[in-house]
Formats: structure tokens, C-alpha cells, sequence
């Protein structure tokens, strides 16, 4: 299907996946919105039993939006948290790190402003810190006290890790329903990490894509005010905000964090003749980004990045969205590109790079080929620069070998993928997997006899895809030994229904180190241990 189709048309009357749109299915049921509230509870909220969804700190006061934290370096981490502030134009708050939610003794501590320039938030980059350690951090403001938040920085670069452990989601559309897999990830203590592909935010008006929740601002967000309204408006969810609180995060922007189908100069939802100059709406939406996500920035515009967990994982963070694409489907496949040169170089320089085993690529859309679905959005559309890619996992190793133990992690189309990716040329052997995340709320297909059929044709005719789901929505969890990389699947049963908030896993997989091949598992038992949740 054309990029050229207005999403907007088919958003209600079929199923969008990411950049796909297939037509002609049924739309998903939905529950009756519960317009103009803006926050999390409803009506019927009185008549429900309580649910973990009513647990945790309700920040009020300056700090409403909470705390949080990430891009963990084995001696720093970024703290984060937003002030509401008022009729104040600027505000000092002070910072503390600490060993204990007690906040008994401070690790380190410090001051930092903000005002309006920066829509009130705060971002430190707190240094100093010992390796492979978990901390406790929380932010004051005169005589009000932020929310605790806890975080854990990475191990040393040299260090054998023994084992990682992190939750790889995607695709949060507010208006779809309620993020009770957040709730889920923030209630386990035993994560290292969040990593987040993109979507966290959606652009769209109320009731444009999704009717079970009512955004602020009601409008298509465009201007650097709307970006930081909606920002503010997801934040304000409480298992958002928790899951946050509770995790650092590492996080890589999508298109809706701008608008559907972006790609360098222009995005499938964007007018220029009513919407105004898609460069200043980019510098918008990247502003409001840097701003309120707790990523390392040197330069709004720049996502694309590396971060080392020891000599056990890199994990190389791509922007295939904004920085250097080519408009989908336009002009010569040979010379179109996902990536910047720039970051073509970073990207295959880290690859061949050695001194950790498995290469985590935290990437946006579907990299093993599918024509089944035929979407220009995904690397298919893009096949020189994956040709490229595909070249240097060849034969990027030592002495020319084949690089080993590459996992793709990617979003962006709401549905779960299990997948061997298929090298190119001669030996047959896969180059690398790749594990797709479900949506948090995004749907997929509806279930029924579309979906079954897809399903069907995809295991039929590409046999190196080895589990899909194409209906739940959900997470994975992946869990990193030297010995093999394990995914595990999990779904939320039902996002429009605020109290039911069941998450079960459904499939696991893994890849032994040194074959890029899968195989049905039993999930490995979470580690014991694991340092308390915040209070
Ligand atoms: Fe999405």
C-alpha cells in the first residue's frame, strides 16, 4: 500500500500496522471513550475493585509529571523530572542520589535550573557512580519532595557479565487505552533496563486513532507547545509514570513521536499547505523529545548512539526514521536510505567492533525482509542499505569471519516477530535474529479470519519466521547470558477496560550463542535478588 494513502482515512476501518495498512478489515471493537477527562479514571471507576493501577505515589505539587531515568553508563546515569511552575519563571531544584530509599546517606547530590525555556524540565547527568549499581534518586523544591525513583547503572566496560535482563516494548497510543503493560514492567523488580522503540507518545487528535481516552491537547499536536502538552498529558499516567520511576530507559524516537510515516523532509501525516513547514514542526517535536525523555543528547536532531553493557552486550541504538530517510517508495531502491551516511558508518563500525558478544541493534521498523506485506516503510523498502548491513555481518568479524550473536530489536508494527533473518548470497546460514515488539496499546490485526490467513501465508512461505502474533499487545522480555539470548513474549489481555490489567506470557525464544538460529523454550526463571522497587 502506497505511503501516499491519508492514514487518516483508514485509521478507523482497518488494521494499521506501523507503516502497513491493509484494508478492508473489520475495525477493532471499541469501549465507549470517557471524552474530556484528560487522566486516567473514569466514570465507572467507583464500581471496580481496587487494582495495582491505584497503587504507587500520586505526585502532586511541582512534581506531577515524576521522575525519571536513563542512558546508564557504568559511572553515570541521567536523572530526569519536570517542574509545574506556576507563575515562576524559573525554579532551582536540588537533586540527591543515594545507596538506600532512605535517602539516610547521598551517594552525590547537586543543583540544577530550569525554566520555560525547557518547558520546566530537568536533566542531570549524574556522575560519579560506581558500576552495575542500583540507586535510589528523587528531586526537592523548597519544601515539596519529588517521588523516588530508582535506577542502575551499567557494568564496568571490561567486566564478564553474567547475566541482563531487559523489557523491549514499543508503540504506546493513549487514546487505544490503558498501559497496564507498563503497570506490569514496573511491578518487577527484575529488569535492568526498559528499552523503548519508539511511539511513546502518538500525534493524533482524540478520537482520530483510538476512542478509549481523550488526549490533551484534543487537537493534532504540531506546534513545540502542543508537543509538550501531550508529553505532559502521558505523563500524567500513572503506570507511565511508575514504570519510569522505576527503571532507567533507553529509548530511540519513532514516527508518531513526530507524525505517521515521517522520513527526513515530510511524513505521511503532515500537510505542509495547512500544517506548515514540516522542518519547523521536526524541530518541535524533537525539542519536546529532548525535553522530556531521559536520553544523553548532544543534539536534539541525534538519537543514534551506543551504550555498553560489559563485555556480555552493546546495545547500538539507530534512528532509521528522521535523520537520513529517503521518502518511502520514492525513487530508485538502490539509493534510497534508512540511515544518514554518517550513521551508516557508525552502525557497521560497532558491528565489527569486538569486546562484547551480543550486538543489540534497538531499531525502529522490521528488518528481516517480508514480502507478504509489502511495506516500503520497513527495511524492504530500503534493500541497498540492508544489502550493506547484511554485508558487513558477513564479513565483518575477526579475520573476515561472519559477526556473531546480532539480536535486531524493533517496533513500530504492533504485532510480536520471532525471526532468523536471512543473509544474502551464498552459505544460507541466518545473519542475525530478530524479536519484534507488540504495541503497549497500538493494535495489530483484530483477531479473525485476516489476521489467520496473514498468519498462515507468513509461516507458510517465510519459514525463517518462527513465531507471530499478530494480535496482542504486550512486550518481550529479553534475558542475556554468554551462553544464548532468550525472548519472551508476553500480552495484556485487555487495554480498554481500566481494571483489568492481566499480563501473561505466551511464547519464548532463543538463539545459542554462535548460530543466529531460534528454538522454542521454557522462559528461564527470573533472577533472585533483584534490588527493592521504590517506595
Ligand atoms: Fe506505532
Amino acid at each position: 500500500m502506497s505511503h501516499k494513502v491519508s492514514r487518516r482515512g483508514v485509521l478507523r476501518g482497518a488494521g494499521v500496522l506501523g507503516g502497513m495498512v491493509l484494508v478492508g478489515c473489520d475495525p477493532a471493537p471499541t469501549v465507549p471513550s470517557d471524552a474530556g477527562s484528560g487522566d486516567a479514571s473514569t466514570p465507572q471507576d467507583a464500581e471496580r475493585p481496587p487494582t495495582s493501577r491505584d497503587a504507587g505515589p500520586a505526585p502532586t505539587g511541582p512534581f506531577q509529571h515524576g521522575v525519571a531515568s536513563g542512558d546508564p553508563l557504568p559511572s553515570a546515569v541521567i536523572l530526569w523530572t519536570r517542574v509545574t511552575l506556576g507563575a515562576d519563571v524559573s525554579a532551582t531544584v536540588r537533586w540527591e542520589v543515594s545507596g538506600d530509599a532512605t535517602f539516610a546517606s547521598l551517594v552525590t547530590s547537586g543543583e540544577a535550573t530550569t525554566d520555560a525555556s525547557r518547558d520546566g524540565t530537568v536533566k542531570v547527568d549524574a556522575t560519579g557512580l560506581e558500576p552495575a549499581t542500583t540507586y535510589y534518586y528523587r528531586f526537592v523544591l523548597g519544601a515539596a519532595v519529588s517521588p523516588v525513583g530508582r535506577t542502575r547503572t551499567a557494568p564496568a566496560e571490561d567486566a564478564a557479565v553474567a547475566r541482563m535482563r531487559l523489557a523491549v516494548c514499543a508503540c504506546a497510543s493513549g487514546a487505544h487505552g490503558y498501559f497496564h503493560a507498563y503497570r506490569d514492567l514496573a511491578q518487577r523488580a527484575d529488569l535492568d533496563l526498559v528499552v523503548h522503540l519508539g511511539d511513546v507518545i502518538y500525534e493524533y487528535a482524540t478520537g482520530e486513532y483510538g476512542d478509549v481516552r481523550a488526549y490533551d491537547p484534543p487537537h493534532e499536536i504540531i506546534t513545540l507547545e502542543d508537543y509538550r502538552r501531550r508529553y505532559a498529558w502521558y505523563r500524567q499516567d500513572p503506570d507511565l509514570r511508575e514504570v519510569h520511576r522505576q527503571y532507567p530507559w533507553v529509548t530511540v524516537w519513532d514516527d508518531h513521536e513526530t507524525a505517521d510515516n515521517a522520513w527526513r523532509d515530510g511524513a505521511g501525516n503532515h500537510d505542509p499547505a495547512t500544517e506548515g513547514a514540516f522542518a519547523a514542526r521536526k524541530a518541535a517535536a524533537q525539542q519536546a523529545y529532548d525535553e522530556w525523555m531521559p536520553l544523553r543528547s548532544v543534539d536534539p536532531a541525534r538519537i543514534w548512539r551506543s551504550l555498553r553493557f560489559g563485555r556480555l552486550a552493546e546495545l547500538v541504538l539507530l534512528d532509521t526514521r528522521i535523520e537520513g530517510r529517503s521518502e518511502q517508495g520514492v525513487g530508485d531502491p538502490a539509493t534510497r536510505t534508512l540511515l544518514s551516511a554518517d550513521q551508516e558508518a557508525f552502525v557497521l563500525e560497532r558491528l565489527r567492533a569486538t569486546g562484547s558478544q551480543w550486538k543489540l541493534l534497538g531499531n525502529q521498523v522490521m528488518f528481516a525482509p517480508l514480502p507478504q506485506i509489502s511495506n516500503v516503510d520497513q527495511w524492504d523498502g530500503y534493500p541497498a542499505q540492508r544489502s550493506r548491513v547484511l554485508e558487513a555481518l558477513r564479513t565483518g568479524g575477526p579475520a573476515g569471519a561472519r559477526v556473531q550473536d546480532v539480536v535486531v530489536l524493533t517496533g513500530d508494527i504492533h504485532t510480536s516477530w520471532a525471526m532468523e533473518v536471512p543473509s544474502e548470497g551464498a552459505g544460507g546460514a541466518p545473519a542475525a535474529v530478530e524479536f519484534v515488539a507488540p504495541g503497549i496499546t497500538s493494535p495489530g490485526f483484530p483477531e479473525g479470519t485476516l489476521e489467520a490467513a496473514l498468519r498462515r501465508t507468513v509461516m507458510r512461505d517465510a519459514p525463517y519466521v518462527k513465531f507471530v502474533d499478530l494480535v496482542n499487545r504486550g512486550f518481550y522480555v529479553l534475558d542475556l547470558t554468554p551462553e544464548r539470548a532468550e525472548a519472551t513474549f508476553h500480552r495484556v489481555m485487555d487495554v480498554t477496560l481500566p481494571y483489568d490489567a492481566t499480563v501473561e506470557s505466551t511464547q519464548t525464544w532463543v538463539s545459542r550463542a554462535g548460530t543466529s538460529r531460534l528454538e522454542r523454550a521454557e522462559p528461564t526463571p527470573a533472577p533472585t535478588g533483584a534490588p527493592a522497587l521504590a517506595p
